[in-house]
Parts: C-alpha cells; sequence; structure tokens
C-alpha cells in the first residue's frame, strides 16, 4: 500500500465468543481516516453472537452495520457470507488487510487447512495466497490439540495469531478499556495504530534513570 492510498479491509465475524470485540473494531475502522473501505462478512454462528451478547438482531443484512455501530455507515459494506463470488473472493481484488474477530475453532479450522465453503475463509485463504496480511483474533478454552496445530498451520501459512487475551499493565478498570486496548492493538497488526493505544514504556524507575 502506497503511503498516501487508503486502505482496503475486510472484517469477518464468526461465531465465538467476543461480538463486542468485532464492535469496537467496526466503531474504530469507521472512524478512520486512512480507510477507504470495510468489507464485513458475519457468519451464521457470528450472527447469532451478535444477538447473544450484544442483542444486535439481523434482520435486513443490509442495515447490520447500522445497527453494529449504533449510527449510519457509508464506509462499511455487509457482503453475504454465502457469496463466495464476491469481490474480496478473488487475488485481483486488492484487500490490503483482514481481520477475523473473534475467530472460532471452526473458521480456524477452515483457514488453516485451505477450506473455503464461505466467504470468510475464501477471503481469508485470498489473503494468504497473495501474501497480505491476516490477522486472526481466535478465542477458546482451553485450546485443544487440534486448535493448537490449527493456529500453527495458519502462522506458518503467514497468518497473525491474536489470540483475545486482554493485558492488565495499562490498569484497565471497565471492559471497554479491556477492548479498547486489544482491539488497539489488533489495528496496529495492519498498519493503523490508534491513539487510544496505551503504549509501555518501561517502568517509572526505568524512565528516571533514562532521563
Ligand atoms: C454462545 C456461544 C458461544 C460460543 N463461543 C465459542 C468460542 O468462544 N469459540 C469457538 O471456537 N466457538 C464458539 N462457539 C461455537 C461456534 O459458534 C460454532 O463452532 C460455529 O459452528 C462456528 O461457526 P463459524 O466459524 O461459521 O462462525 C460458541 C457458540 C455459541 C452459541
Amino acid at each position: 500500500m502506497a503511503e498516501t492510498q487508503k486502505q482496503i479491509v475486510t472484517v469477518g465475524v464468526t461465531g465465538a465468543s467476543g461480538a463486542i470485540l468485532a464492535q469496537k473494531a467496526l466503531v474504530l475502522l469507521e472512524e478512520d481516516s486512512r480507510v477507504a473501505r470495510v468489507h464485513l462478512v458475519v457468519t451464521e454462528a457470528g450472527q447469532r453472537l451478535l444477538m447473544e451478547e450484544l442483542g444486535i438482531t439481523s434482520g435486513d443484512l443490509k442495515q447490520l452495520p447500522s445497527r453494529i455501530l449504533g449510527r449510519a455507515t457509508t464506509r462499511i459494506e455487509i457482503l453475504p457470507n454465502k457469496d463466495v463470488g464476491a469481490s474480496i473472493a478473488s487475488g485481483s481484488y486488492a484487500v490490503d488487510s483482514m481481520i477475523v474477530i473473534p475467530c472460532s475453532m471452526n473458521t480456524l479450522g477452515a483457514i488453516a487447512n485451505g477450506m473455503s465453503e464461505d466467504l470468510v475463509a475464501r477471503a481469508a485463504d485470498v489473503m494468504l495466497k497473495e501474501n497480505r496480511k491476516l490477522v486472526l483474533c481466535v478465542r477458546d478454552t482451553p485450546f485443544n490439540r487440534v486448535h493448537l496445530e490449527n493456529m500453527l498451520r495458519a502462522q506458518q501459512a503467514g497468518a497473525v495469531i491474536m489470540p483475545v487475551v486482554p493485558a492488565f499493565y495499562h490498569h484497565p478498570k471497565t471492559i471497554a478499556d479491556l477492548v479498547t486496548q486489544y482491539v488497539c492493538r489488533v489495528l496496529a497488526q495492519i498498519g493503523l495504530p490508534q491513539e487510544e493505544m496505551y503504549r509501555w514504556a518501561g517502568t517509572p524507575a526505568a524512565r528516571k534513570a533514562e532521563a
């Protein structure tokens, strides 16, 4: 991506716990002037998790992005997960980066093993074959051996494995603090560092010694 060019980002949302992470990522991407377009794909289970965890119903799929954001959006376009012929299913369409947030073990397994039966898995497969940035925000606990092997396979194929594991060094007070820090770290991975992100700068004693 040229420095002045705006990013095209794909966001896959699957049926793992953590719909709030997808919501925060979409809010930040929608507001980001460095982003030209966001292609959003939500699996059937992902839609269920949006409902279970955030009370967001799918209804008319076209309206889902604005229901997730709580306001109108022109930057985020939803694509049906069944449409394996959508733009993002082809390497000739220039997507800069893709995040799958949260990423279920099912979708991880599909991506790690080159199975592209739905658009989330196909779009991820394209990112890997085109050597483009793919971040998988995998979520389950505990992991079994198959999960761990699939993570290794995906990582070896070029994906960044970014488990949904919160940090505490920034002294979070609320769930929103935990969510923001995690999502900011994810967006930093795709070249979109956020002002909201806490950056560790050493202990106070070490900082004083450096000064
Ligand atoms: C409430 C709820 C929570 C779930 N949490 C997880 C989870 O954290 N991780 C996971 O891998 N699957 C989880 N699942 C199971 C997945 O939704 C299920 O395996 C589904 O087939 C994933 O499909 P998808 O990859 O197409 O989204 C959950 C299901 C439900 C209903």
